[in-house]
């Protein structure tokens, strides 16, 4: 008998192998109460739309010494913002990110909103940002779902749906696994499961924390999924 996946097996693995990323908490920090900056999460969860982290990385650090507050960076030249944001691409990204600061100063006096709501309602944050933010900066149970947590869910469950038709139903299975308690870590690791064993070629299923659970392991079919619809 498979086991079934186990959202603490998944947590325990990230005590000890989560990335160290600028904008992270490490698992340590937070369960001895650091709680992260909202600024700093929403920062990242926008330059991470379509770059990758090893890209982010150097402009995530750059923007926050220029600017480490929202407040400071609703405040910032256009211009300037702008053109700290080159190489990034795909610029309504930017433009929406001073969007987003002002709003917050000016209609949430600078401090980020905590419900799924007030989140939503800013320039730029859609459902997977503010579900993003919800879980990484206020700890909520939201369902993060992006590329990382499709694949791994497609795998884990061995759903073969191509998508994007597959979309609710991957959606389901990640929420079925959302832990109440400590849902910013355990978002986080599915992202960076994702990110570092289930990847989309090659996964490294051998130490995966996973793998007893693992449906499409256990059928060899990981390598296939998550099916796509032909373009
Ligand atoms: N990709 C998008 N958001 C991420 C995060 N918070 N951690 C790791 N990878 C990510």
């Amino acid at each position: 008998m498979r086991d079934t996946a186990d959202p603490l097996d998944l947590l325990h693995w990230y005590d000890a192998n989560a990335r160290d990323l600028p904008w992270r908490v490490s698992p340590g920090a937070r369960a001895s109460g650091v709680i992260p900056d909202p600024y700093r999460i929403w920062l990242s969860e926008v330059m991470l739309q379509q770059t990758t982290v090893a890209a982010v990385r150097t402009y995530f650090e750059r923007f926050t010494t220029l600017w480490p507050s929202v407040t400071d960076l609703a405040a910032a030249e256009d211009g300037q913002v702008m053109g700290e944001w080159a190489g990034l691409g795909y610029y309504a990204r930017a433009r929406n990110l001073l969007k987003c600061a002002r709003a917050v100063v000016a209609d949430h006096g600078g401090v980020f909103p905590v419900t799924r709501e007030g989140l939503l309602g800013l320039p730029g944050i859609g459902p997977y940002t503010a579900a993003a933010i919800s879980a990484i900066a206020y700890d909520l149970p939201e369902v993060v779902v992006d590329g990382n947590v499709e694949r791994v869910m497609a795998r884990v469950h061995d759903i073969h749906t191509p998508l994007p038709t597959a979309k609710p139903e991957l959606t389901r299975a990640a929420a079925a696994l959302t832990p109440e308690a400590r849902a910013g870590d355990y978002a986080q690791a599915v992202m960076d499961l994702g990110a570092t064993i289930c990847t989309p070629k090659s996964p490294a299923c051998g130490i995966c924390p996973w793998l007893s659970a693992c449906a499409a392991r256990a059928a060899g079919t990981q390598a296939e999924l998550p099916r796509k619809l032909a373009k």
